[in-house]
């Protein structure tokens, strides 16, 4: 943000010092102003934006169908309510893949409608001519590696990436060429503890994790899954902090009886 006095604290070049002083990074998604607002007061270092939106807003069964215009929404709903932490955006399925020109127009049109702070997007080599153009145009971009949610049709499953060699060294390599372009951080996600380990320990950027182990930068989850309102979920990487959607199906309950009973509102509830 250019106006004094409105700057977000957390900056890629804070994250980068955090990481060099051997300081863990927060991260967690958001898609709302209520939730963002709630997170700031929390000390969430980085609020992801994430396409997960397609799954945990919208219902879809991939992250595939969620638009430009819907991430730009959603955006601007967080934004509005963030003071402290860096607000990154996920560039939707097929805003970038295809040629680099069309990269860098989402990604300026997601920077300038949102007013974010920086975009991540999926992919190494096969997307490197878009996360050049990207930077090139001054916008921070964090890369993300692993199980890219974005190719799970390619993939076939969301089982662990990178167990095998093969696929671990080009993620390796992915690794180094997204670090060489000019990338501020690198999420990995769903990768065996010790290749995060490696990759966190080679390269000098933040390296944030989702299911790849203790040995990394960071760590972000999924803010409704590690809630407990999503409850179909239960991946060995997540951990639950509360049970709300028990405490809410329980609130829910509670009022719908409140109504039926005439109980509610009461005469210090009326005009
Ligand atoms: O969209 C998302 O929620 C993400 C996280 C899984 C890192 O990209």
């Amino acid at each position: 943000m250019s106006v004094e006095g409105k700057k977000r604290v957390v900056t890629t070049r804070s994250l980068y010092e955090m990481k060099q002083r051997g300081e863990k990074i927060s991260m967690l998604t958001v898609y709302d102003y209520t939730m963002a607002h709630i997170m700031d007061t929390a000390g969430v270092d980085i609020m992801l934006v994430g396409d997960s939106a397609a799954n945990i807003m919208a219902g879809h069964e991939t992250t595939l169908p969620i638009t430009l215009d819907q991430m730009i929404y959603h955006a601007q709903s967080v934004v509005r309510a963030v003071k402290n932490p860096l607000v990154l955006v996920d560039m939707p399925f097929g805003t970038y893949q295809g040629n680099s020109k069309e990269a860098v127009h989402s990604a300026i049109r997601l920077m300038k409608e949102s007013e974010a702070d920086a975009v991540k997007l999926e992919g190494g080599i096969e997307v490197i001519e878009s996360v050049r153009r990207i930077l090139s145009a001054g916008i921070p971009v964090m890369g993300h590696l692993g199980l890219t949610p974005q190719s799970i049709l390619k993939f076939g499953t969301y089982s662990v990436r990178a167990k095998e060699e093969e696929e671990a060294t080009r993620l390796l390599e992915d690794a180094h060429l997204l670090e060489e372009a000019g990338c501020f951080g690198i999420v990995l996600e769903k990768i065996p503890a010790l290749l995060g380990k490696q990759v966190a320990s080679e390269l000098k950027i933040p390296i944030i994790g989702i299911g790849a182990g203790k040995d990394v930068d960071g760590q972000v989850l999924v803010s409704h899954d590690m809630l407990g309102l999503n409850q179909e979920f239960s991946p060995r990487f997540l951990r639950r902090y509360h049970n709300l959607f028990d405490e809410m199906q329980k609130a829910f309950r509670h009022y719908v009886k409140d109504v039926k009973s005439g109980d509610f509102p009461n005469e210090k509830e009326q005009y």
